[in-house]
C-alpha cells in the first residue's frame, strides 16, 4: 500500500520562478489497484511520479510504502520496490548489452542482491515469455538490445519489470512514443501483466479513452491538484464526453486546446 499525506512540491520557492507543481495531496493506493491518470500538460502528473519514486523530496508531507516511511529515501533505494517506465523506449533497457544480460540484471534485482546466473530453467522460462510476446524476440537472446525497435524495447522493459517483482509500477506515457500498432500491443501487454501478476500500478496517459478503458481507478489532475478520483461502477460508466463535462463542472472552464487531443 502506498500512502501519501499532504504531499506537495513547489519548485524554486520564494523566487519569481516559483512553481506550485503539486498542491498538497492525500492519496492511498491499495495493493492490486491499477490507477490511470489524465490531465493537461503541466498538471503535475510526472511530478507526482517523481515524488513517489524519490527523484526529489517533497516540499511538504510524507510518503509511505507498505507502512515504511520513504519520504527521505533516495531514488536508487526506492528502485528496489518501484518499477518505472518512461515514454522513451531507450531508457528501460541497456542498449549495449544483450537481451539475455538485460534480463539477468533484473532477475538479480528481484532477488534483492543475491548473485545468480541464468540457468537452463530460467532461460527456458524467458524464452517462453518472449515467445508469448509474438515479436520474434526469443530468437534474439544474444542480440544487443539497441538493435530492437521501440515497441520491442518497451515490451522487453515491461517483461523485465515484471521479473523484478516491484511493489508498485509507474508508467509515464510509456506507449506515447510508439506507432499506434505497437502502442496498442504494449498497452495490452501492460494490462495482461498487471492482471496476471497482480501488480499495483499507476499509468499516466494523454488518451482519455485509454484512461477509461484501462485500470480500476481514474485520477484527473489539473494545475497541481487531483480534481477527480473515481473507481468501481462510477469508473466503468465513464465516457470521454462525460469526463469533459465533469472537468467543466469542477473547474468552470473548458479543456484547453492541447487537451482536445485527449479525446482522440
Ligand atoms: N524540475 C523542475 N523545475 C522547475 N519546474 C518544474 C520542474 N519539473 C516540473 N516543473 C513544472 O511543474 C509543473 C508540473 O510539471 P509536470 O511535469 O509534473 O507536468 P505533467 O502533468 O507531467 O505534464 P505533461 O503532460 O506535459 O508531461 C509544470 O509547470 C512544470 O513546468
Ligand atoms: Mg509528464
Amino acid at each position: 500500500m502506498i500512502r501519501l499525506e499532504q504531499v506537495s512540491k513547489t519548485f524554486h520557492p520564494g523566487t519569481v520562478n516559483e512553481v506550485p507543481a503539486l498542491r498538497p495531496v492525500d492519496l492511498v493506493v491499495e495493493e492490486g489497484e491499477f490507477i490511470t491518470i489524465i490531465g493537461s500538460n503541466g498538471a503535475g502528473k510526472s511530478t507526482l511520479f517523481n515524488l513517489v519514486a524519490g527523484t526529489y523530496p517533497p516540499s511538504t508531507g510524507s510518503i509511505r510504502i507498505n507502512e515504511i516511511d520513504v519520504t527521505r529515501e533516495p531514488e536508487y533505494r526506492r528502485a528496489r520496490y518501484i518499477g518505472r517506465i518512461f515514454q522513451d523506449p531507450l531508457l528501460g533497457t541497456a542498449g549495449s548489452m544483450t537481451l539475455e544480460d538485460n534480463m539477468m540484471i533484473c532477475l538479480r534485482k528481484g532477488f534483492k542482491g543475491l548473485k545468480i546466473s541464468l540457468n537452463r530453467k530460467q532461460r527456458q522460462w524467458f524464452q517462453e515469455q518472449l515467445v508469448d510476446l509474438e515479436m520474434g524476440l526469443e530468437r534474439r537472446m544474444k542480440d544487443n538490445v539497441r538493435l530492437l525497435s521501440g515497441g520491442q524495447r518497451q515490451a522487453l522493459t515491461l517483461l523485465m519489470m515484471v521479473l523484478s517483482r516491484p511493489d508498485l509500477i509507474l508508467l509515464d506515457e510509456h506507449s506515447a512514443a510508439l506507432d499506434p500498432r505497437n502502442a496498442a500491443l504494449v498497452l495490452e501487454l501492460t494490462r495482461r501483466y498487471i492482471e496476471e501478476y497482480r501488480l499495483t500500478a499507476m499509468m499516466i496517459t494523454h488518451n482519455m479513452q485509454h484512461a477509461i478503458t484501462f485500470g480500476t481507478r481514474l485520477l484527473m489532475m489539473d494545475k497541481g491538484e487531483v480534481i477527480l478520483d473515481v473507481q468501481g461502477e462510477e469508473k466503468a460508466s465513464l465516457t470521454v464526453d462525460g469526463l469533459v463535462e465533469r472537468f467543466h463542472a469542477i473547474r468552470h472552464r473548458d479543456l484547453e486546446s492541447d487537451e482536445a487531443r485527449l479525446s482522440l
